[in-house]
């Protein structure tokens, strides 16, 4: 099996953390200013602006590109205005997917013709039904078959294995897995901890037979690994029985929440562990390892991760990170790595594509390049 050809579609707004810190600390002195005497009397506590610093050196983000940036910063709004459209009209997510897939389907060379599936693969869909996937489906004049799934961040690993195993055992020729991540629309903007962490985005991939690639950048998938293990740690209790219990409705926990710290300590050792035994298991050494396109959360973790798999620090170039441009992109992020760093290897050379997030979740998939 193969991976050949990946796609990328970037928004064309973007946000500084300057620019998100500003927009934060103007909230948290209008929330402080009106309720300046229950402060003052001591029933509540004042909120604490943001900082720059503290987010680049917490987390290396610099920046992230988002759909609508005049909504997240003003004040009074801070959530993207994304405003709702006709059944007629292609909806934002499969609309994003396409431009991705697109991209992706170019890179290898294929047509739609060529294509025998579609998954959306992403941690947060747009609607219910029809499946976001049926639409992109659509959009693209692609026969056969199409759904969604979601896996949080690890959504794009997950479907890559999904999508080799299905061509593998001959249920398509090819698969198109997208990753339209609107990640703005979860996260809660007023929340000090975490009002930095993600951006918006969309990749593509196209899974096939590895004797059947024509892409110049294709890589065939020597072997896929997954992992989940049950955590409340990062959680979205947003979903359709919310309107059954309208006393939770609004609540923060209808959006994107996490104990940060703890997911630092415990995601770090299960997926550094992980990725060990899978090399191990296919007899690559880490001394192999061309490149690993690593999810891309927190660049403290990547660099912990690098370091535990490599045995020593990463050299410059060798796990790239994109956080500083784009920032947490959920299931997108390894695939907007791998996509941006691997065309400058060499035929045979191998590199080792990672994700991990919500569940909690993790993939490892060891690609060499076939040309
Ligand atoms: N600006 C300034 N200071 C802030 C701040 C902000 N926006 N947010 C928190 N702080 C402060 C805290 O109040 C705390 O202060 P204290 O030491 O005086 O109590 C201090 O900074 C440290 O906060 P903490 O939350 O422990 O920071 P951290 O170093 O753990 O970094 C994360 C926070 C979220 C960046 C980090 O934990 C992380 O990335 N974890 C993994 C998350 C992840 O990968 N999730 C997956 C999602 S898919």
């Amino acid at each position: 099996m193969a991976l050949s050809g990946s796609g990328l579609f970037t928004p064309a707004q973007s946000i500084t953390n300057e620019e998100l810190v500003a927009s934060f600390n103007e909230f948290v002195r209008r929330h402080n200013a009106a309720h300046a005497q229950a402060i003052e009397t001591g029933t509540m506590q004042p909120l604490s602006p943001s900082s720059t610093e503290f987010v680049m050196k917490a987390s290396g983000i610099g920046n992230r590109y988002v759909l609508d940036k005049a909504g997240i910063l003003d004040p009074d709004i801070m959530c993207p205005r994304l405003p709702e459209r006709g059944n007629d009209q292609i909806s934002i997510l499969a609309e994003m997917a396409v431009a991705a897939a697109r991209d992706a389907l170019k890179a290898a060379d294929r047509k739609p013709d060529d294509i025998d599936g579609v998954l959306v693969a992403a941690s947060n869909m747009q609607r219910a039904y029809p499946a976001m996937a049926i639409e992109v489906q659509e959009a693209l004049g692609i026969e056969g078959f199409a759904f969604d799934m979601n896996v949080a961040c690890s959504s794009a690993t997950f479907g890559l294995q999904a999508a080799a195993d299905m061509v593998a055992a001959g249920n398509a020729r090819a698969i198109l897995v997208c990753n339209p991540e609107v990640c703005s629309g979860h996260l809660n903007f007023r929340d000090r901890d975490s009002h930095f962490i993600f951006g918006d985005v969309a990749t593509a991939f196209v899974v096939e037979r590895a004797d059947k690639t024509d892409g110049a950048n294709a890589w065939e998938i020597i072997s896929t690994k997954l992992k989940t293990k049950f955590s409340n740690n990062i959680r979205n209790n947003f979903g359709f029985l919310n309107r059954t219990a309208p006393e939770g409705i609004g609540k923060p926990d209808k959006l994107f929440v996490q104990e940060g710290r703890k997911v630092f300590k415990e995601v770090v050792p299960m997926v550094a562990e992980m990725l060990v035994a899978h090399l191990a298991e296919n007899g690559v050494a880490a001394s192999d390892l061309k490149r690993l396109w690593l999810h891309q959360a927190n660049i403290n973790m990547n660099d912990l991760i690098a370091r535990k798999v490599l045995g020593r620090d990463p050299m410059p170039g060798e796990a790239p990170n994109i956080l500083a441009e784009y920032a947490n992109t959920s299931s997108a992020g390894s695939v907007i790595a791998f996509h941006k760093y691997s065309e400058d290897l060499k035929a045979g050379d191998t590199g080792l594509l990672c994700s991990f997030g919500a569940g909690y979740s993790a993939g490892s998939v060891i690609l060499k390049k076939l040309h």
